[in-house]
């Protein structure tokens, strides 16, 4: 009994070994002039609560820490494919007008609803559960970004 726990704990070791060899492919690209922060002029706090709560799931530049191991990757990697395919802060620069605005809107909301950033990352990332005072700078933020952006488009 004693010789088949052991066997079966090297089997599961060596079976979490071998899986490492097989990691989803790293979020990791260098930072464009299409990116939020080349397209617009943030101010820093709101630079640090999108880096610190949103960028990791919503760029092309995660932050990988030491529990990205298989099979955590994996459910990182979905995050990160889903989140990008919803919006993509470092594809700004591509999206027209009442995208930008749209989505201004919706980083506040869910922000505010506490859907964003999703609970499962706030979970391991403390500095990702946003206080009140930076919702509500956030939300200054992106409704006078998105008076100005209408402005602009309609003086065109
Ligand atoms: C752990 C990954 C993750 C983080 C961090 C994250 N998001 Fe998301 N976000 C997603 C995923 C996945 C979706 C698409 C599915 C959904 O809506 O739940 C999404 C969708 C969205 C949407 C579109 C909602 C809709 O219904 O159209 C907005 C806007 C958004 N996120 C804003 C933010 C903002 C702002 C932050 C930071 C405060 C943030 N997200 C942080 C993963 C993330």
């Amino acid at each position: 009994m004693r010789k088949i726990v052991r066997l079966l704990g090297i089997i599961f070791v060596l079976s979490f070994i071998v899986l490492q060899f097989f990691q989803p492919e790293k979020n990791k690209e260098e930072i464009t002039a299409n990116h939020i922060f080349k397209q617009e002029q943030v101010p820093d706090k709101i630079k640090t609560t999108l880096a610190e709560a949103c960028l990791d799931c919503h760029s092309n530049n995660t932050r990988y820490t030491w529990y990205h191991f298989m099979p955590v990757s994996l459910m990182v990697n979905k995050h990160v494919i889903e989140g990008k395919d919803e919006l993509n802060f470092s594809d700004w620069g591509n999206m027209d007008v009442f995208e930008k605005i749209t989505i201004l809107e919706e980083m506040c909301q869910e922000t505010e609803r506490s859907t964003m950033p999703l609970k499962s990352y706030r979970v391991i990332h403390p500095k990702a559960k946003l206080k009140n005072n930076e919702i509500a700078d956030l939300c200054d933020w992106t409704s006078k970004l998105a008076e100005e952006l209408l402005a602009k488009a309609i003086s065109k």
